[in-house]
């Protein structure tokens, strides 16, 4: 199949690719979204943690949060969907800042924006693809890896999406997070996200969240939730098997060939050159 005809599977608002769970008319009718003060967005490029970071959220005791589904999925009734919850509402999102209702941004809403190495972030979403029928199958790595850079993939360019979020790096209701941080060193990232929050945990529960949002846990739990629409937290699949794959840094290099990798490096130079994430994703 041609890359034009991989495209057709998706369908593009305001220049960027969506799938089919996103319809055109919930997309249009963002800005009718009326954000809640204490909503919190978890928002990510797809593919860079966003399930294990609401795992997370969801298991700090007593944030009496609901972990809802994607603002961008679904139809026009997804709005109506979202008033019936009477707890604080986690919502997750691919959005890029752009996008964002506009009450979220005059509300000044908590926002954790999750971030990820983009090569481990193209491989994951190349195996995503592959495995999801909501997404087009595009047969080999190479011509993923074009389209990638292309931004001609799912929620558009990486670089768009992670650049036009670090203009607000500073916003003091926008907390970063990063995927290697977490892997690396889970209980400062969640003392982060639990500061950011205003929750006290303890280091004994902790220890149970990082237990419980393991990568093995979580994997085995899929299998259980797959048909439980209250885990419905992928903007691209209600298959939760799909997610967990290998959960692991630096992937990468088992895919890229020496070529792709400069291409890739020499494009990440320039469109980073003046990013402080760029800087910190390189190390
Ligand atoms: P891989 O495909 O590299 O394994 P998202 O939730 O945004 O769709 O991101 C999915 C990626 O996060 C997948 O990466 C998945 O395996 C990884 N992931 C999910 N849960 C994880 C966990 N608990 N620990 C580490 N990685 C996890």
């Amino acid at each position: 199949m041609s890359a034009q005809n991989q495209l057709s599977a998706l369908h593009t608002y305001k220049g960027v690719l969506f799938s089919s769970l996103s319809s055109e008319e919930v997309l249009k009718s963002l800005d009718s979204f009326d954000a809640r003060e204490d909503d919190v967005f978890l928002v990510s490029y797809p593919k860079s943690g966003t399930h294990w970071v609401a795992e997370v959220v969801e298991n700090i005791p007593s944030a009496g949060i609901t972990l809802t589904s994607p603002i961008e999925l679904g139809d026009i009734s997804k709005f109506e969907e979202l008033k019936m919850h009477s707890k604080r509402r986690v919502i997750p999102t691919h959005l890029s800042y752009d996008m964002l209702p506009v009450t979220v941004k005059q509300k000044q809403c908590k926002i954790i924006y999750i971030v990820r190495n983009p090569k481990d972030t193209a491989v994951s979403l190349f195996y995503y693809y592959k495995d999801n029928p909501n997404l087009p199958s595009i047969e080999t790595w190479a011509a993923f890896l074009e389209l990638f850079l292309k931004g001609d993939v799912v929620y558009g360019s990486w670089f768009d999406h992670v650049l036009g979020w670090e203009e607000h790096k500073n916003d003091k209701n926008i907390l970063f997070i990063f995927y290697e941080e977490m892997k690396k060193e889970f209980a400062k990232s969640l003392k982060k996200i639990t500061t950011f929050l205003d929750i006290n945990v303890s280091d004994s529960e902790m220890s149970k969240i990082a237990q419980k949002t393991s990568f093995s846990t979580m994997k085995n739990n899929a299998v259980k939730e797959n048909c439980d629409p209250n885990h419905i937290i992928c903007a691209l699949t209600s298959d939760r098997n799909l997610v967990f794959r290998k959960g692991v840094v630096g992937d990468w290099i088992n895919y890229f060939t020496p070529k792709q990798k400069t291409v890739f490096d020499e494009l990440f130079g320039e469109k980073m050159k003046h990013s402080e994430l760029g800087r910190c994703l390189q190390e």
